[in-house]
């Protein structure tokens, strides 16, 4: 094996982090020997109307799997995230929103975030939403995304984010899933320099009745576009909390309460809807974000993501805001106007975190040195990588182009199911090595399974499973239990599935090897391959059709579909054209196929089973290796795709 680049902890922030080698050692060892005793003492990071006395009833059995921290505790999130500051930091800056045009921007303090919060709180009282009930929420990046997501767990509603860039058909899945009572949107967004039909994608999801759980729409005017109204559901943000206050008492939830759903690709069937509850949730991320991000009370901290997906969730909304943080909230893209976007914003708000992408970071690397020309990175003391494997390439170009060979990079592996962050370096603990997730955080057992389901010991690659429950673990799939269990809990009974490989080197660091089901990783965006065949096939003029990743420089992986048109259908250019468009409408724009490769046939088994392996392979230009074929019903599919194939 080759010997790794290695970035010893640098001197010169030795004294200044929270944790050096040896505490992390410390509180990692309590962490896993009792962790009833250390989840008690971390637990006090909350406020609580009732503090926990019970904090750990966990079980990951075979047909039952129950998940419960804290749950004799009472708290609320928008408490924690807001009012617990009112005291002393109430006119500190939570949010710096900086806009899609450089030069618009916006500050609001704490107080000001109370504010707004209750108020919408208020106004969905006025619609009848009530605890329990679940409210979509399919917003641009402005702080009114964050306002809708604290409205709700102030009233102890639970939220359900839809991405902004999810089609109508997505977003109405979604919501009659989680048969959400309002949706909260937005005329327009606004992303590098285009605008985004929010108002009218969500009209399209409910046209024809398509939606019966959906009472409201509550739309905010954000680019004062013409959109159509319906004045039986829709109402105007501003007219709704025109009349409402800005006292809103929380709601006393209990720890188990749900918090929020997530949509989540999966390798089979529709997406889930992974459901975090209240007290585990907040503390982990809490707790995760002042480590992780080394957080010191007068930091700047900028994480580029979008509310849409997890990260926004835990490391935008949550965990800053439970430590009482002043975070940017950036509306843009990393490109636009050009490509010192990212190095101007961190210039202008003196970032001292920077939390980003490896697919942005790898867009960005295409242009050299240029995307910090100019720049004053100073304020720069640590960066972040999250989403995908960090390729050590895109990894030393971030050390020094943005980091300037000073700033440590912490790669943070998790999944939208973990809630927060698992394996991670920590600034002052951990020696680094270029494409390394390195270690795990506190109270997580990593572990690597063979396909036998036999534990690997030592320096050893295989399937990646977490030993034991930790806070913000997903308690459940929305609505069906059972589907949480065969997907997580039943390839090896008794321990979480995570879905991805890893390898394990001399040192117990973590390199993680991507996924090992049929989920695809497309510029850090989560889809299911199912998702994106149930998409094609339903187009009238395909009789089948087999999605696979392969490797694309700038995306991590691309969209290879093999498509099979149905008889006396002309396959050209214009249907292939017409294909990416169906799927963009159908789903969403980030599951536009990159490559379309027409085949009479696909290589199946003699059962009929697609194998998947070897188209991998086919669209990886890696067809010398196609491994045994044995098991094919027709060898000569293969060689006919082989000679065809897009990527040579
Ligand atoms: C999948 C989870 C984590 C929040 C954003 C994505 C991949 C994530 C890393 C990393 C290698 C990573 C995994 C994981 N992944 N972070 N640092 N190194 N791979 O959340 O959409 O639920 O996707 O993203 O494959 O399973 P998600």
């Amino acid at each position: 094996m080759t010997a790794h680049k290695r970035y010893p902890i640098p001197d010169a922030i030795k004294d200044t982090t929270l944790l050096n080698e040896e505490q992390y050692q410390a509180m990692y060892n309590q962490s896993i020997s009792d962790p009833e005793a250390f989840w008690a003492e971390q637990a006090g990071m909350l406020e609580w109307y009732q503090a926990p006395t019970k904090i750990k009833n966990t079980r990951f059995g075979e047909g039952e799997v129950s998940i419960k921290w804290f749950e004799d505790g009472e708290l609320n999130a928008s408490y924690n995230c807001i009012d617990r500051h009112l005291a002393d930091n109430a006119k500190k800056t939570a949010i710096h929103w900086e806009g899609d045009t450089p030069g618009e921007a916006e500050a609001i303090t704490y107080q000001q975030l109370h504010y707004e919060v209750c108020k919408l709180a208020n106004g969905l009282k006025k619609l009848g939403v009530k605890k329990g009930d679940r409210v979509a929420i399919y917003m641009p990046m402005v702080p009114q995304a964050a306002y809708a997501m604290l409205a709700c767990a102030r009233i102890g509603a639970v939220h359900s984010v839809i991405f902004g860039g999810f089609s109508p058909n997505a977003i109405a899945d979604r919501i009659n899933d989680s048969d959400a009572k309002v949706i909260i949107t937005s005329d327009e967004g606004r992303r590098a320099g285009r605008s985004v039909p929010l108002k009218t994608n969500v009209d399209k999801a409910l046209a024809d009745g398509a939606c019966p759980s959906i009472t409201n729409a509550v739309v905010l005017k954000l680019t004062g576009a013409d959109v159509d109204w319906n004045d039986d559901v829709d109402v105007w943000w501003d007219e709704l909390v025109d009349d409402c206050t800005g006292q809103c008492e929380p709601e006393v939830m209990n720890a188990e309460d749900p918090l929020f759903i997530l949509y989540t690709s999966g390798s089979t069937g529709t997406p889930k809807g992974v459901v975090h509850t209240t007290g585990g949730y907040l503390l982990y991320t809490a707790m995760t974000f002042k480590y992780v991000f080394d957080y010191q009370p007068d930091d700047i901290y900028w994480c580029t993501a979008d509310v849409g997906w997890i990260t926004g969730h835990s490391y935008m909304v949550y965990g800053p805001l439970i430590n009482g943080a002043s975070q940017v909230f950036f509306e843009g893209v990393p490109n636009y106007p050009d490509v010192r976007r990212i190095a101007q914003v961190v210039e202008k708000y003196k970032v001292n975190s920077l939390y980003t992408a490896p697919t942005a970071i790898r867009a960005l690397m295409a242009h050299g040195d240029k995307p910090a020309e100019g720049c004053d990175l100073s304020s720069l003391r640590l960066l972040g990588s999250v989403g995908e494997p960090i390729n050590p390439e895109a990894w030393e170009w971030y050390h020094r182009v943005l980091g300037e060979n000073r700033c440590p990079i912490v790669d943070t592996w998790w999944q939208t199911e973990t809630g927060g962050i698992m394996i991670t370096p920590l600034a002052g603990a951990t020696e680094l090595k270029p494409g390394s997730a390195t270690r795990p955080f506190f109270g997580i057992e990593p572990a690597l399974f063979d396909a036998d389901g036999k534990e690997l010991e030592g320096a050893n690659e295989g399937n990646l499973v977490i030993k034991n429950s930790w806070p913000s673990q997903a308690r459940t799939v929305y609505g069906d239990h059972e589907r949480f269990i065969n997907t997580y809990f039943s390839t090896y009974p008794g321990v979480y599935f995570t879905g991805d490989g890893a390898r394990r080197d001399e040192d117990d660091y973590f390199w993680i090897t991507g996924r090992v089901d049929d989920v695809l990783n497309v510029s850090g965006h989560r889809l299911g391959t199912a998702e994106i065949e149930s998409a094609m096939v339903a187009h009238s003029k395909v009789a089948e059709a087999a999605v696979v990743g392969y490797p694309h420089d700038i995306k991590g992986q691309g969209i290879y579909v093999y498509v099979t048109p149905n008889d006396g259908v002309t396959a050209d250019e214009a249907l292939s054209k017409e294909l990416r468009d169906w799927v963009r409408n159908e789903l969403s724009p980030i599951a536009t196929p990159d490559k379309i490769q027409w085949s009479e046939g696909l290589p199946k088994t003699r059962s009929g089973k697609i194998m998947r392996r070897i188209l991998r392979k086919i669209a990886a230009n890696e067809h010398d290796q196609l491994g045994d074929t044995s098991t094919l019903a027709d060898p000569s599919v293969v060689d006919k795709l082989i000679a065809e194939r897009l990527n040579k």
